[in-house]
């Protein structure tokens, strides 16, 4: 007894929590500037401030001198395009692409109210070199006077310019500049000693187009091989005889490799987890791969997508990049560009990209580019012509027909590529004058989980499952309305269509995503309140429970038209203004679908697909039955932001207009990474179901071997004893 009670205290003493906090552990922030317009100090020295572009507007950022990382960042509502500092840094004005100018407060960047007409405007922006001579990388400081070299310091091989500098003369020296691959260098020299140099890397800023690369797994590579093997073995008992000799074959090895010692593959058992299994597990895992960005100024670079750490970069001549595709079969990397030129890179080896092909193919500008298979992409052109581009060198299977639907502002085209490669027009809509496609979703692609949806009495609807969905959002100039329609995309027919005439606000994101069988929208409008909203679409085959309309046994011929879906939708007000919207992808889609969101004040946060119900009611009109529904929730008219669904914790992401919000599966069916790429890099974890298939770091797998050895040791001692006592109890001899 003494032995256990000794085991549950060893147990009890140091519980950790279960939810071990793994912000900022699993998520990374890339807290880009971008290019330094200009640069000057603040006024008490602390702080550099930067001037740099954030889309069409201005990004004024604080940069720490002491080590280089971002203060503070503030975005502009317009375009600076030059500074003047008033009194040492106590004060800045920027004057605009308009020449307006504008006054700040130099120590915390906040805009003054102050007429700044009468100035006269006289720019910072250009280091003064007077005093300084750039020589041989070096950059020397001269008396003023006697024109003699006070001291110098050493500058960087790829020295381009000096943004910022400032001197005493005597032996203090503060200089940042830049070099040729879009660093910023900051060199801080007091009595002629270098005290402080940091760099800061600019050049993974703006992204404007991505790929995943999954770094593969070779420890699957032997058993693979065995597998093959034992396919071609003639018989099943030749199989079997294989598979055993192989395991047998293993044991052995593994205990030749522990010297034949219980007690060292105890101890690596138990051993907490070094780095090398770590690796590994994250290869099983799927959660190693490389995350590959391209930026506006035509570098790709290979980031990991675990930390964030460039892995490899490389600068491309494409100029304005649309397209990274990976093809996994030929370890090949595509790049393309608005003009049709591209770029091949061969990663056999992943470390280092080898261009391999460079070539264009058409003349006039690209609008979208999207792959169809193989090799072969879907291209459209801003003269409206639309194509198949193959770009493989060796040959592609033949086609099986696609059918593909395109849009522009006003209209939206269906298009069918034939088996032999050629693509034909199938049909058009045409809006009137004063409507707009302002967003546009087809139907995701991923494997059905389950034909229905269970309701509390055991009853069930059936999913509307049809493939070939799209559900685009067009907005009425003249009458203000915004409707919703789905379409077939195969035939152009409308399945459904919903109006909003809530004083809809066309500047304003609307965004769309599309579920199995349901789509979610948001849009912002003016009444009852101002206030975003947030609405969702479920398609059933029929309300009435347990009624099937499809058959599993015929095949449907979308050409001749299908039955149209029954509609159940619910709108919700939601707190905060939605910029973004994406689904999140898991493996297999077991997991509960959930939408991201990327907000307008710089925040991601996701949404469970289970809150954003279109069958929720009011919890008076909810029976019994209803409240045993998986999940089910009665109807409140405002989704609550709850603070565990916040993906950047308090980060404060700065991403631009053109972002893009990606979700990519890993091995693990509860989890997804999920990023959002634009002027800034953000990548984070998110297991909308909880992490049901794995176990937390904290499990304390040494403290459960030593309890089931304790168990096992102390079972070996009782059992005796209880023996001798059911013996002694049946010839009722007393202890
Ligand atoms: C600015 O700084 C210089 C030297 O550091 C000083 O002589 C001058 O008075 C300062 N001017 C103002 C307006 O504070
Ligand atoms: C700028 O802000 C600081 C601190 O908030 C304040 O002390 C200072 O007076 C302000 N400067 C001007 C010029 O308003
Ligand atoms: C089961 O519940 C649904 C929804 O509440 C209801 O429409 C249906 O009539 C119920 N069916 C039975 C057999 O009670
Ligand atoms: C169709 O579904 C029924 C029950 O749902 C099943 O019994 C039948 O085997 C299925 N038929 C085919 C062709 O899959």
């Amino acid at each position: 007894m003494y032995f256990l009670s000794l085991l549950l205290l060893l147990l009890s003493a140091n519980v950790q929590a279960i939810y071990s906090d793994e912000a900022f552990v699993n998520d990374w922030q890339l807290q880009n500037v971008g290019e330094y317009q200009c640069v000057f100090e603040n006024d008490n020295s602390q702080y550099l401030i930067t001037l740099s572009q954030l889309g069409q507007k201005s990004l004024l950022s604080f940069i720490n001198e002491v080590n280089g990382e971002v203060f503070f960042r503030q975005p502009l509502d317009f375009s600076g395009l030059d500074v003047m500092v008033v009194d040492n840094g106590s004060e800045f004005v920027i004057m605009d692409d308009n020449s307006q100018m504008r006054a700040f407060n130099g120590s915390n960047g906040f805009p003054l109210e102050k007429d700044v007409s009468e100035y006269n405007f006289k720019s910072s922006c250009q280091p003064d070199m007077k005093g300084f001579k750039l020589k041989d990388k070096t950059l020397q400081v001269l008396d003023p006077e006697s024109q003699l070299v006070v001291f110098k310091v050493d500058l960087w091989d790829n020295f381009q310019r000096v943004e910022y500098i400032h001197t005493d003369f005597q032996g203090t020296l503060k200089v940042l500049y830049s070099t040729t691959d879009s660093k910023y260098v900051f060199q801080f020299v007091e009595n002629g000693e270098l005290i402080s140099e940091w760099v800061r890397d600019e050049s993974e800023s703006d992204i404007v187009a991505h790929a995943v690369i999954n770094l593969p797994d070779s420890s699957l590579d032997a058993i693979s091989q065995e597998l093959v093997q034992e396919e071609d073995t003639s018989t099943l008992w030749e199989a079997y005889k294989f598979r055993v000799s192989k395991n047998l074959q293993r044991f052995k090895d593994l205990l030749r490799k522990y010297h034949y010692s219980p007690g060292a593959m105890l101890t690596e058992m138990l051993k907490t987890d070094d780095d090398a299994s770590k690796e590994q597990r994250e290869l099983v895992f799927g959660l190693a791969k490389y995350l590959v960005v391209a930026t506006q100024r035509g570098k790709i670079s290979a980031l990991n997508i675990k930390n964030g750490i460039v892995e490899w970069s490389v600068q491309s001549n494409l100029n304005d990049i649309i397209l990274l595709e990976w093809f996994a079969d030929s370890s090949e990397l595509v790049a393309v560009d608005r003009d049709g030129l591209y770029e091949f890179y061969d990663l056999t080896d992943l470390s280092q990209p080898t261009l391999i092909k460079k070539d264009r193919f058409g003349s006039t500008k690209i609008d979208t580019i999207s792959l169809l298979d193989g090799q072969r992409f879907f291209i459209t052109t801003e003269d409206d012509q639309k194509s198949i581009v193959s770009l493989s060198s060796k040959g592609e299977k033949p086609l099986t027909s696609t059918f593909i639907s395109t849009h522009d502002k006003n209209h939206i085209y269906g298009h069918v590529v034939t088996a032999d490669g050629q693509l034909r027009d199938t049909w058009v809509t045409t809006l009137d004058d004063d409507e707009e496609i302002l967003s546009f979703a087809k139907r995701e692609d991923t494997p059905t989980v389950s034909l229905g949806h269970i309701l509390g009495n055991r009853t069930v609807l059936y999913k509307y499952l049809y493939p070939n969905l799209v559900s685009y959002a067009v907005y009425n100039k003249k009458t203000g309305n915004l409707f919703i329609h789905l379409i077939d995309s195969v035939n152009g027919a409308l399945l459904h269509s919903q109006v909003h005439d809530d004083g809809v606000d066309p500047s304003s994101p609307i965004e769309l995503v599309f579920g199995e069988n349901w789509f979610v929208y948001s849009y912002f409008s003016s009444q009852p309140i101002p206030e975003q909203k947030l609405a969702v679409v479920e398609l059933y085959e029929s309300l009435e429970p347990d009624h099937r309309v499809s058959d599993n046994s015929t095949q449907l011929n979308p050409l001749k038209g299908v039955h149209p879906p029954e509609v159940i939708t619910q709108a919700y007000f939601f707190p905060e203004v939605i910029k973004r919207m994406q689904l999140s992808d898991t493996k297999f889609g077991i997991t509960t679908k959930s939408i991201v969101l990327e907000l307008e004040s710089g925040q991601l946060i996701y949404l469970s697909k289970a809150l954003l119900n279109a069958r929720r009611k009011d919890e008076s009109q909810m029976s019994d039955d209803d409240k045993k529904e998986f999940m089910a929730m009665p109807y409140f008219s405002t989704l609550p932001i709850n603070d565990h669904f916040i993906i950047t914790h308090i980060r404060h992401l700065i991403m631009g207009s053109n972002s893009k919000l990606i979700s990519i599966p890993t091995n693990l069916e509860s989890t997804s990474i999920v990023c959002s790429l634009g002027h800034d890099i953000f990548c984070g974890k998110i297991a909308p179901s909880g992490q049901f298939d794995i176990m937390s770091p904290t499990f304390e797998k040494g403290k459960l071997i030593a309890t089931i050895v304790g168990l096992v040791f102390l079972c070996y001692f009782i059992r005796p004893s209880v023996e001798a006592k059911k013996l002694k109890s049946s010839w009722m001899v007393r202890n």
